[in-house]
């Protein structure tokens, strides 16, 4: 190929692989195998290689290798990036239909619009040439941050527009983070015993300040667009229509959008969408309602701070007073403090509440919670209960400053803040607490599998001094046990006949294979899948004390470039795990199983069936799925395939249930790995279809897009 056609192709592809993102991840309806896709992504990286000259700074391989930055550039806006002004009654929405007809030409007409405002980060886009080449975050309005590196991330921009789109064009919209999207960042962050962030907004922006471009790729962002910027937008005649364009031209738009040709029935459409808005993928603070005829809005013009023909409506908060009796603080199972807010009870969107998290020492400090306190209670996310400020005027001379404890509420020993961490973990392994914890956890379902021990049983037993250690289990006296009072409540009940199945549990568990062992000692970072995986690798328990195949994995990770090798383990789990087996308590561990004469196996799983529908598929399970994931697990094996934890370039199929990530199913196809659905899935397996999921739908006006 000589430079000439290399160019032509390597254009032909970008368009091609933009073209083809759009379908899929807009539009939802991809038109070509995702082998195909892969191909050309492949073939692209590889041309780019080879013709970096030819390399287009919106390619989409772009996305996944920008490097780092030193910090923003400053934008300015033209015009500013307005607001919108507030209101919170269905009077305040009369009073603007009352001024609209005082303020416009005699003679007019117009109709409304009524659209979700959306939670997030609002953006410029700024097309030349039908190439995005800036994005800028709203800032204070006048001027912004040039976040253009970290927006090429976000697989639901387009990066170039189709021909009929103007050559200059600036839109603005919102950047926002799903809820689930959020749920799962979060859960990763705490796992890794990093810092959360508060609400699916903060997590949002604090993903668009970061620095890494690579970073922000793995954050699940996407954008809707509803506003002209500067430039571009000038042939509409209605919003609606302007809308219209810019779905056809490759943006997401809001998935729900009403015209109304009264302000009554624009306000029945804000109450349907107020009762609907828990049921969106992202989190709604209000409905903006605008006037669609856009030749008005030169006529009413603007504020220094918003314009006249929009208003945004905000939704009453679900809350509720209360009064916080005590601040009891829980120990986990590796030693976080978290304290827990004990309420009076009260009725809060259809449920009583009595206890709410508190989450750190630094919410309850910035919140400047005090027991005694009266409190405003709200449905976080609109989910879990969180206390949402304090009635200061009626705190009484009693109510003092909360103090976190400086020592551990249960065993008295020291409480630290490691470096980076909101976390205050109680840092004695001898601990009671968090020997409960790890005890119930050990005998868990899917680790040792003890069902008569449960957390009550866990509390007992170590209270008593009965159990000092986990593997204390193996050597009780469960006849003894027998006369052990469980009862509740000052009701005396003796332990009984389940003494002695938990007897027979105990000893049905030495012969668990490696994995559930593995998982059961709850080293961080360690889960099922993970704890799999690793067994995978090793013939016996004793083998992971100083194992080379972890420590090789962590060399890997510290390879560069083509170098490093993609290994069927997680880096922080190897780590985590020779951390454990290093450590005195490790050793100790070994030790004591050695005496007890346990040494788990691996377990041999049943060949695979070599002619089963998925015969030696590797397979990765994600996102919400209609049956637990063990169990499809267990439906794949028996089909000849091999479940993993994460995507290698061995993987044959990526199973995303809903909300999977957009970046999760992007970086399993530039692996060569094939993204299915569950209803694929199910088909594979020769299974009837998955029913419905109960989540409620995002709705489409059929006729606008
Ligand atoms: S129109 C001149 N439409 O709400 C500003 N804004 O509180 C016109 N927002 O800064 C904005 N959803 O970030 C508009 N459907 C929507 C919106 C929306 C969310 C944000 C936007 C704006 C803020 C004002």
């Amino acid at each position: 190929m000589n430079a000439t056609d290399a160019r032509k192709r390597i254009e032909w592809l970008v368009a091609e692989i933009n073209r083809n993102d759009r379908l899929y991840y807009v539009e939802a309806k991809p038109v070509i195998p995702d082998a195909e896709y892969d191909r050309m992504y492949e073939e692209l990286i590889a041309l780019e290689r080879e013709y970096p000259e030819f390399k287009d700074p919106n390619s989409p391989t772009v996305r996944v290798s920008g490097a780092p930055i030193d910090g923003f550039e400053q934008v300015r806006h033209d015009p500013p990036m307005k607001s919108l002004d507030k209101c919170y009654e269905k009077g305040d929405l009369l009073q603007f239909d009352a001024f609209l007809r005082r303020e416009a030409p005699a003679g007019a007409n117009w109709h409304y619009v009524v659209e979700p405002k959306i939670d997030g980060v609002s953006m410029s886009l700024l097309y030349e040439d039908r190439k995005l080449v800036r994005a800028a975050t709203r800032g204070n309005g006048a001027v912004g941050d040039d976040v253009t590196q970290n927006v090429r991330t976000i697989r639901s921009i387009p990066k170039t527009l189709p021909a009929d789109a103007p050559p200059l064009l600036e839109v603005r919209g919102e950047v926002y983070m799903t809820r689930d999207g959020f749920a799962k960042l979060n859960a990763a962050l705490d796992e890794a015993g990093r810092d959360t962030f508060m609400n699916p907004r903060n997590a949002c922006a604090g993903s668009l300040k970061l620095l890494d471009p690579k970073i922000v790729a793995t954050r699940p962002l996407d954008m809707v667009v509803y506003n002209a910027g500067g430039s571009g937008c000038d042939g509409f005649a209605t919003h609606t229509g302007m809308i219209a364009a810019f779905a056809r031209w490759g943006f997401a738009v809001s998935p729900w959008l009403r015209t109304a040709d009264t302000i009554e029935e624009a306000i029945s459409y804000i109450d349907e969408l107020g009762a609907m808005r828990h049921g969106f993928r992202f989190e709604i603070d209000g409905a903006v309602l605008k006037v669609d005829e856009r030749a008005l809005y030169g006529e009413l013009g603007a504020t220094s701070h918003s314009p006249r023909w929009a208003r945004a409506y905000k939704y009453a908060p679900e809350r509720a007073e209360t009064v916080l009796k005590a601040i009891t603080v829980q120990v986990g199972r590796s030693g976080v403090l978290t304290p827990v807010a004990e309420l009076e009870p009260v009725e809060l969107a259809g449920s009583v509440i009595s206890r709410a998290t508190l989450h750190n020492a630094d919410q309850i400090a910035s919140q400047d919670i005090r027991v005694g306190d009266h409190v405003w209670l709200v449905k976080a996310g609109d989910v879990i209960p969180a206390i949402d400020g304090v009635l200061k005027e009626k705190r009484t001379a009693k109510i003092v400053p909360y103090v976190f404890p400086s020592s551990c509420p249960v065993c008295g020993g020291a409480v630290v803040r490691l470096d980076g961490e909101v976390a205050a973990r109680c840092v004695n392994p001898g601990c009671p607490a968090q020997l409960q914890r790890r005890l119930e956890h050990f005998a868990g379902r899917n680790a040792l599998d003890i069902t008569t021990l449960g957390g009550r049983i866990a509390d007992i037993l170590v209270e008593k001094g009965l159990v000092k250690d986990v593997l204390d289990l193996f050597s009780l006296d469960y006849v003894a046990l027998q006369s052990l009072d469980v009862g509740e409540d000052g009701a005396p009940r003796k332990f009984g006949r389940n003494a002695l199945n938990m007897r027979d549990a105990v000893a049905a568990a030495r012969r668990l294979p490696l994995d559930r062992w593995l998982f059961a000692i709850g080293i961080p970072g360690v889960g099922q899948t993970v704890a799999r995986d690793i067994a995978a690798e090793h013939e016996k328990f004793s083998d992971l004390l100083g194992s080379e195949v972890l420590k090789a994995v962590v060399a890997n990770d510290a390879r560069k470039g083509a170098e490093r090798r993609i290994l069927p383990i997680k880096v922080e789990a190897a780590k985590s795990v020779l951390a454990f087996f290093d450590s005195a308590y490790g050793a100790a561990f070994l030790e004591r199983m050695r005496e007890l004469g346990i040494d788990p196996r691996r377990e041999e799983r049943a060949p695979a069936p070599a002619d089963g529908p998925l015969s030696g598929a590797g397979c990765v399970l994600t996102g919400a799925l209609s049956l637990p994931r063990q169990e499809y697990a267990k439906l794949i094996e028996q089909a000849g395939g091999v479940v993993q934890s994460a995507v290698t370039s061995k993987t044959r199929y990526l199973i995303a249930g809903a909300n999977t990530g957009a970046t999760k199913t992007a970086k399993a196809k530039a692996l060569g790995t094939e993204v299915i659905d569950e209803t694929r899935l199910r088909q594979l397996l020769g299974l009837a279809e998955a029913p419905a999921p109960a989540v409620a739908k995002d709705y489409v006006q059929g006729s606008l897009f």
